[in-house]
Parts: C-alpha cells; sequence; structure tokens
C-alpha cells in the first residue's frame, strides 16, 4: 500500500447520522480532540449534498463517506468522479455490484489527487441468513460475507466494512493488509438495534483498523466524554495507535 494513501492514528470514527448540517458541525467541534474521523451516510448526504461535506471536511476530521455505490460501471464511476472532488478519505460501494464496477470505482479514485480508500461492503449486517436465501443466495452470511470480501479485493478495493463478530476470519482470510472498518461497535451494555457486538478493545485487538461508533457517543449524555472513555479505552491495545 502506497505511503501516500491516507493513514489514522486514531481507530475511532464517530458515525454523524443526522441531516441538519449546523447540529452535525456543532457535534463534532466537541468530538474533535477524541476522533480519527467521522463517518458520514446517506441521511446526512441526501439532505446536504457535497457542500455539506465541504464543510464538514473543513472541520480538519479525516470524512468517510458511507456512500454505498451500487450501479452498473459507468454510473459509479460517474459518481467516483464527483467523489474524489470532495474532502473525503474514504467511500464506500457494494461488493455485490461485481468485479468491474469495483475496478472502474478504484481506478478512479487511485488516479485522483486525494486518493480516497474504497472500501467494500459485503453482507448488510441488517440482513439474516432467511434473507439471504430469499434473495437467492446460498450458505452462511459469513461465507457470503468472505466470497463478495475476496472480489472486492481482487478488484483492488483496499477494504472492507465488516461486522464485529467476522474481522477475526476476514484477517485470518485476508492477511494484515486491507483496512478492516468496522461498525455495529459497542462500548458497553447498550445494543440499540446492532445484535452482534464487540467492544472497541475487543475489535482493534481482533484487526479492525477503524471503529464507526455512532449512538454510543451521540446519544450520551456527554458525547465528548463518551468518545474520550472510547478513546482511553484503546490505549495499549494492539492495532490502536
Ligand atoms: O449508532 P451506531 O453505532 O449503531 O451506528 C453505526 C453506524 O454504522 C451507522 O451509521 C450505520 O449506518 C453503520 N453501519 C452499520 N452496519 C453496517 C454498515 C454500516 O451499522 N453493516
Amino acid at each position: 500500500m502506497s505511503e501516500t494513501r491516507p493513514t489514522f492514528a486514531n481507530p475511532v470514527f464517530c458515525a454523524v447520522d443526522r441531516p441538519d448540517l449546523d447540529g452535525a458541525i456543532d457535534l463534532v467541534r466537541v468530538l474533535q480532540p477524541h476522533l480519527g474521523g467521522i463517518k458520514l451516510g446517506l441521511e446526512f448526504f441526501t439532505a446536504q449534498g457535497p457542500d455539506g461535506i465541504r464543510r464538514m471536511g473543513g472541520l480538519g476530521l479525516p470524512i468517510f463517506l458511507d456512500a454505498k455505490l451500487h450501479d452498473i460501471p459507468n454510473t459509479v464511476a460517474g459518481a467516483m468522479r464527483g467523489v474524489v472532488g470532495l474532502p473525503v478519505a474514504m467511500v464506500t460501494l457494494h461488493a455485490a455490484g461485481g468485479s468491474a464496477m469495483m475496478r472502474a470505482a478504484v481506478e478512479i479514485a487511485d488516479a485522483s489527487a486525494r486518493r480516497p480508500l474504497v472500501l467494500a461492503v459485503t453482507v448488510l449486517t441488517s440482513l439474516d441468513e432467511g434473507d439471504l436465501v430469499a434473495t437467492g443466495q446460498r450458505g452462511t452470511a459469513t461465507e457470503q460475507a468472505l466470497r463478495l470480501a475476496e472480489l472486492a479485493l481482487a478488484a483492488g478495493c483496499h477494504g472492507i466494512v465488516c461486522s464485529p463478530m467476522e474481522v477475526a476470519v476476514m484477517r485470518r482470510e485476508f492477511g494484515g493488509v486491507p483496512r478492516l472498518v468496522v461498525p455495529g461497535v459497542r462500548p458497553n451494555s447498550r445494543q440499540d438495534d446492532q445484535k452482534r457486538t464487540l467492544d472497541p478493545a475487543e475489535a482493534v485487538g481482533a484487526g479492525a483498523d477503524i471503529v464507526v461508533i455512532g449512538r454510543p457517543i451521540t446519544a450520551e449524555p456527554d458525547p465528548a466524554a463518551a468518545a474520550l472513555a472510547i478513546r482511553a479505552s484503546l490505549d495499549g491495545v494492539a492495532g490502536a495507535a
């Protein structure tokens, strides 16, 4: 992996899942000292668009744009041309879009000045095995995730978004190079709608490069204290800076 790729000293990225710009800016200003970056998803992007991403990028933290691109290769390449013009360090696409689509996206990213990491989403954690069967897929969710991860890495993707329970198996299968970005991490007893979780230290210890954490920070009475505690829990954990 090239040294010009973005690197992240602090693995804690906060999911800023809200549609309003002013609230998002205020939240990130408060959390900033304790974060490695922020994740902005479709809720923010469909409300605030590219200008919102530029404003958030102006705050100085790396931006992970969870765009979950999935379309024909030509259309995804066009969308990636828009992404690389924004202050975005990482962007997601769906591995199920296929090899040609992923290669087209990586080509645009690698040829750009910012060279964002292209991360492949495998099986959404909201799908269970019954849902996979209903869409014509065979085998367990983990088998399907491994199949799609292999396809994504062969297509040149720089990493995988995976559930906490898949980190160890992804590391075993694909070694140390691919970035593993892990949502659904829970620092305490709170679960929300996440069903299969690890705490941040367990996830980083198992090989996560980045943990994406939303409500355990944003829904706490003191979000800055929550982010600080999560960051502190990673001190000394292998893999964390
Ligand atoms: O609030 P919470 O910590 O559950 O937020 C997790 C974030 O990670 C949300 O933004 C969610 O959309 C995202 N995510 C996830 N599971 C995936 C992919 C993304 O929870 N498989």
